[in-house]
């Protein structure tokens, strides 16, 4: 059912920092940093030849962000995001088989402009998974 790794989210602590170090050190191409209010995040997008990173930063008083990066103060991997075709038959098979979808169980419109939806970490070995439609 899961196709493409979409992209890997990492949440950092300086989002300057953690720019420049993919860019500089690593030699990726990095994007803008882009606001998405809706999710309470700064992203900034790293094309891979193969996939994505997200660096992740908090936007605005409530970020879920936030609460991550106190744990983790050093930051750390967020969450894998796998593509699927249909969302909400994704939907409807993983929560049959007893898998929680967070929020409203209905798909937002996440930061690529498409489709999206989170499971719960605990059902998937500790790694918070978003689905995209693509
Ligand atoms: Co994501």
């Amino acid at each position: 059912m899961i196709g493409r790794l979409n992209h890997v989210a990492i949440a950092v602590p300086d989002l300057k920092a953690a720019s420049a170090q993919y860019e500089q050190i690593l030699g990726a191409k990095v994007g803008a940093p882009q606001d998405e209010p809706d999710h309470g995040v700064t992203v900034v997008f790293i094309e891979l030849p193969n996939t994505k990173v997200e660096l992740l930063y908090p936007l605005g008083e409530d970020s879920p962000i936030q609460g991550f990066l106190d744990k983790n103060p050093s930051g750390g991997i967020h969450h894998l995001c796998f593509e699927v075709e249909d969302i909400h038959a994704a939907r409807d098979r993983l929560t049959a088989e007893g898998a929680r979808v967070l929020g409203s169980g209905e798909p937002k419109i996440g930061a690529h402009g498409k489709p999206v939806l989170f499971l719960h970490p605990k059902d998937f070995n500790g790694t918070l998974i978003e689905l995209e439609q693509v």
